[in-house]
């Protein structure tokens, strides 16, 4: 198969809106597909991030609900399911919210698949998180078949890791082509802070840790540093994440699991250093209590698999892949100050203010 497949094809994305999906969307039509259809209720998205081209047709609503789902086309070559109810903090301050856009929508998605003609692929966006070793010692990288715990830290690490299980079901017992993609944490450009609606918490504006301590930096205000940085986590370029999905529509054998990960830990007190030094010009660092409900502490993850069997390799090196995201932030301070104010009177709520 080569990437010219995707040519003329109709593809579904859902959360085509959001960070990951809709630089999975850019990234598509140069392969000159017919037609991607993007469902996104824009809970944690702004429709600044969806494609401006005549072959994306803009879907808003919950890929939960079922006038949504019977208006999609017949038939999909291919589908993306990247829709979730982003993330463990919002999870956990509504673990309702969490299910009706994380686990229900996945649930609902493949229902409705089982019943059409089957895509040639449907790759689900799984998180490393879930199958992280709960440490502060020196963790080793996570494999595709380690064990899950059962004890998980929030409701989306369960919402993501029943996905899997549903997946596992519909791949079993109605043939659908479902492929497992494990992400680690990814960063880059179009992840907007504050984009979509308030979700309960701070974490509505202050998404990954990434985009965070680059617009602090370039804020110059102090980068929040728990548990003096000792956490440290495998941190993915969007654009290769990107590669790696279409690698696991072309490459992968449905039914299996796969980390897109790059295998290289980072420490959050290194990652604060190697922003600062990008955004060129320092910040404080403000050291503080570590989080409470975190227990995976230091986690990364294998990429053998997906690299022996996908030919999948994360490329850009952080340092690069921060250059490239403090110039995206720059030239989108606008965007994001908007996404950011519109919060603004919940987040001085939450201050006391
Ligand atoms: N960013 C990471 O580091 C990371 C790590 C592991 C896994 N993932 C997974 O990757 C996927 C994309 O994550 P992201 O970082 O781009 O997050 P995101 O919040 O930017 O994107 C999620 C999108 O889903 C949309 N959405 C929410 N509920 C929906 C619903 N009911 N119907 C349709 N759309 C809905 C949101 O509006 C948003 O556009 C998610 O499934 C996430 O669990 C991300």
């Amino acid at each position: 198969m080569s990437r010219s497949e995707f040519c003329g094809s109709t593809v579904l994305v859902t959360g085509g809106a959001g960070f990951i999906g809709s630089n999975l969307c850019h990234r598509l039509l140069d392969d000159g597909p017919e037609r991607i259809v993007v469902v996104d209720n824009l809970l944690s998205a702004d429709m600044v991030n969806v494609p401006d081209h005549p072959a994306i047709d803009f879907r808003l609503g919950s890929i939960a609900d079922d006038r949504v789902l019977q208006q999609l086309p017949q038939q999909f070559d291919w589908v993306f399911h990247l829709a979730t109810y982003h993330g463990n903090q919002s999870s956990m301050h509504d673990p309702l919210a969490d299910h009706a856009n994380n686990t229900l929508t996945t649930l609902k998605l493949f229902d409705h698949l089982a019943t059409r003609q089957a895509p040639r692929k449907i790759i689900y966006a799984s998180a490393g998180c879930t199958v992280a070793q709960k440490t502060f010692d020196a963790a080793e990288a996570t494999t595709e078949d380690d064990p899950v715990s059962l004890y998980l830290d929030s409701p989306y690490q369960i919402s993501k890791i029943v996905g899997e299980l549903y997946g596992n079901y519909y791949f079993t017992k109605h043939k659908l082509p479902f492929v497992k993609a494990r992400f680690q944490n990814v960063y880059g450009p179009r992840e907007i802070l504050g984009a979509g609606q308030w979700r309960g918490t701070p974490a509505t504006v202050w998404r990954n840790v990434i985009p965070t301590f680059i617009w602090k930096a370039l804020c110059n205000t102090a980068l929040p540093v728990e548990n003096g940085g000792i956490a440290t986590r495998d941190f993915i370029y969007v654009g290769d994440l990107v590669e790696g999905l279409i690698a696991c529509a072309h490459k992968a054998l449905p039914g299996s699991v796969y980390n897109l990960a790059t295998g290289v830990e980072t420490s959050i007190g290194e990652l604060a250093h190697l922003i600062n030094s990008a955004a060129g010009a320092p910040a404080p660092v403000d050291l503080r209590p570590a989080r409470t409900w975190d227990r995976s502490g230091k986690r990364y993850g294998d990429p053998t698999k997906a690299r022996t069997e996908l030919g999948f390799t994360a490329a850009t090196a952080l340092p690069e892949g921060l250059r490239q995201t403090v110039e995206w932030t720059r030239a989108n301070r606008s965007v994001i100050e908007r996404c950011i104010t519109q919060h603004r009177h919940f987040l001085d709520r939450k201050a006391g203010l």
